[in-house]
């Protein structure tokens, strides 16, 4: 009898899946190139209070490297919060009045060229007829032409009241943001541009980069964030990376049969597809709603009817961007509002969504305690809402056995690269402003 070789053997075993069924493996040359110099400016301006109207939340409040580039709850407490993740509680002065109605996406490969598609409801996007080449959200328009959609979203949560700029009696920019003065002269990004450039630190270190005369204007800042973001969250080396670059041993044979599943019998790749793992389309899923919602149905307030605010396409209720996947171990909880404190729960809603609806455990959302909120838990408890959330529901359930579920859930473990828990360039010690900067402490 002939014996067929043992490598022949193990390579047939290993997967059934042929190469066009995968996707290609991730490139340098497919994400945008960075500037150092500017990704160091910027990872002192991530983790700076001084960019917010009351000095008191960063980006990485919400975006914390520690806590996978989220701030580790389903949704956040802004602007007036105190403290990191779990332990941010409501601040005794400018007291939180609402949650931030969405979780706080991860920030890994939004350096990739090809994502375009900006927010949980797609309501940024590359758009040749609109100014600069961006459709942004109703409201905002850009100063001046960004090199990159990331550089221009990255000015967004700046105007943000409940994320960044506070209220109207608490300072200037949040005064300029009720007023709708965000562009020009004395607008909030230039009141944010003329504060930064007041820091010595600062101004030093852009005077290298676009020379003494220059004044500081917000698009720098925009610039020197989404470089750091860029550089500093570029997640290209994990094991299924390494996997579809040939090494054939990067996964075991969990992960392997994880991957059959997810780019075969499971459907996974029908919308986490491509290189990016997401096709940046949007689809309707059924996650329970809960939080302050949208206040755009006057019937639904606490209603996020999703892309339909951007589109107006009936067809686009409750449909949320697909999300991309790398790190996904380390980025719960999960869905755009952070339904599911479990990846588990969360793959698992996808194979039986109303069920999953239906039997949806509030008591494991994780939410700050926050006495003066006490709207969280309307659009659950709204029959009608809940039905109106399941009867929009597009995605093909598939049912697997439980053995499916945790080969899929040891695929997505092999989704993980090591350097975004490190980091590359790092958390400051110090900020250019001197504030205070939010640390994890015995964080979960
Ligand atoms: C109070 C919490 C909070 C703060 C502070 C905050 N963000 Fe966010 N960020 C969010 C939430 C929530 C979303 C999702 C909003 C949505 O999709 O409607 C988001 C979305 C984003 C996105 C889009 C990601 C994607 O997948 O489309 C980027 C990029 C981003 N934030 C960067 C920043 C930067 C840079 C700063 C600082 C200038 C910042 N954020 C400050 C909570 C916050
Ligand atoms: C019909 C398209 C579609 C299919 C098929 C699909 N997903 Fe998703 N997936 C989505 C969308 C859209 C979301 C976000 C939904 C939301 O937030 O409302 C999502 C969210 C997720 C999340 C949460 C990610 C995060 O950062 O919060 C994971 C994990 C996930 N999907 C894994 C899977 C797995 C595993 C499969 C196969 C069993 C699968 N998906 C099949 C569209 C799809």
């Amino acid at each position: 009898m002939k014996r067929i070789p043992t490598f022949i053997a193990l390579s047939f075993a290993a997967t059934t899946l042929s190469a066009d069924e995968l996707p290609r493996a991730l490139d340098p040359s497919d994400f945008f190139d960075v500037n150092i110099e500017w990704a160091a400016i910027g990872r002192n301006l991530f983790f700076d209070k001084a960019l917010s109207g009351n000095d008191n939340i960063s980006c990485a409040t919400c975006h914390h490297p520690a806590l996978g580039t989220g701030d580790g709850m389903a949704l956040p407490l802004g602007e007036g919060g105190i403290g990191l993740g779990l332990q941010r509680v409501a601040g005794e002065t400018n007291i939180p009045l609402e949650r931030v109605p969405r979780n706080a996406p991860p920030l890994f490969n939004l350096g990739a060229r090809d994502f375009d598609v900006f927010f949980h409801d797609g309501r940024m996007f590359r758009d040749r007829s609109a100014p600069f080449g961006i459709r942004l959200p109703k409201g905002n328009e850009l100063e001046r032409r960004m090199p990159t959609m990331l550089s221009a979203q990255n000015l967004l949560p700046l105007l943000n009241v409940e994320e960044m700029a506070g209220q109207p009696d608490e300072n200037p920019v949040g005064r300029a943001v009720a007023r709708n003065r965000l562009t020009g002269p004395g607008g909030a990004w230039d009141l944010i541009a003329k504060e930064i450039e007041g820091i010595d630190d600062y101004r030093n270190a852009f005077d290298w980069l676009i020379g003494a005369d220059e004044p500081l204007h917000i698009s720098h800042i925009g610039i020197a964030l989404s470089s750091f973001i860029m550089y500093e969250f570029r997640a290209a080396n994990t094991p299924f990376d390494r996997y579809l670059r040939g090494d054939d041993d990067a996964l075991d044979a969990a992960q392997m049969r994880g991957m059959e599943l997810f780019y075969g019998k499971a459907e996974c790749s029908s919308c986490h597809s491509g290189p990016l793992m997401s096709d940046f389309e949007m689809h309707a899923l059924a996650l329970p709603q809960f939080g302050p919602g949208k206040k755009e149905n006057a019937d639904f307030p606490h209603a996020d009817e999703g892309h339909m605010r951007t589109s107006g396409a009936y067809e686009d209720i409750y449909s949320f961007r697909t999300p991309m996947l790398r790190n996904v171990t380390l980025t719960a909880p999960y869905g755009h509002n952070g339904a599911f404190t479990t990846l588990e729960a969360m793959v698992r809603h996808h194979l039986n969504p109303l069920q999953s609806l239906g039997n949806f455990d509030r008591a494991q959302v994780l939410l700050h305690d926050v006495p003066s909120i006490t709207d969280d838990w309307v659009a659950l408890d709204t029959t009608g809402e809940t039905f109106r959330i399941a009867t929009a529901m597009s995605i093909n359930p598939v049912p697997l056995n439980d053995a499916e579920v945790d080969d899929l859930l040891a695929f997505l473990d092999a989704l993980t690269d090591p350097v975004a828990l490190t980091g590359r360039l790092g958390i400051p010690v110090t900020v250019p402003s001197g504030l205070d900067i939010d640390m994890p402490q015995d964080q979960p």
